[in-house]
C-alpha cells in the first residue's frame, strides 16, 4: 500500500495591476470595470499545492525546501513589487485573480510537473480567492 498526500506551502507577495481590455474603448473599460480600471495594488497570498505519494524514506510528498525554492524563484521574484499589466504573460489577458492562477500555474507546472502539481490557489484578499487545477481539470 502505498499512502498520499498533499502538500500546499503558502506564499505571499505584492503587486499592482488595473483591469482593461485593449481593444475596448476606455467608455467600454469603465463600464465594465468600473474603478478597477485604475491601477492599484494588493497583497496576494499564493497557496501551491502538490499531491504524490509519500516517499518511504523522507515521508514526504516533496521536499518542501525545495517547493519553496521553486515558487520562490519562479513566481515571487517575478510577481513581487511588479506591475502585472506590464508581464508579458499578461500581455492580452486581464490581470484578474483568475488568469494571475493561470500564469502561476504555467510557470510552475514545468518546474515541477504537471503531474505532481495539484491545485493552485490566489488570495486577491482574506475574501476572495480563485482554484485552478490546470487546462483539463
Ligand atoms: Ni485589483
Amino acid at each position: 500500500m502505498t499512502d498520499h498526500a498533499a502538500s500546499t506551502r503558502r506564499f505571499t507577495f505584492s503587486a499592482g495591476h488595473r483591469y482593461w481590455v485593449e481593444s475596448w474603448s476606455p467608455e467600454e473599460n469603465d463600464r465594465f470595470f468600473g474603478r478597477l480600471t485604475v491601477p492599484h495594488g494588493h497583497n496576494y497570498t499564493l497557496d501551491v499545492t502538490v499531491r504524490g505519494s509519500i516517499d518511504p524514506r523522507t515521508g514526504m510528498v516533496i521536499d518542501l525546501a525545495e517547493l519553496k525554492r521553486v515558487v520562490g524563484e519562479t513566481v515571487v521574484e517575478r510577481f513581487d513589487h511588479a506591475d502585472l499589466n506590464a508581464d508579458p504573460l499578461f500581455r492580452g489577458r486581464v490581470p484578474t485573480t483568475e488568469n494571475l492562477a493561470i500564469a502561476v500555474w504555467e510557470l510552475l507546472a514545468p518546474k515541477l510537473g504537471a503531474d505532481r502539481l495539484w491545485q493552485v490557489r490566489v488570495w486577491e484578499d482574506p475574501t476572495l480567492f480563485v482554484d485552478y487545477r490546470g487546462p483539463d481539470a
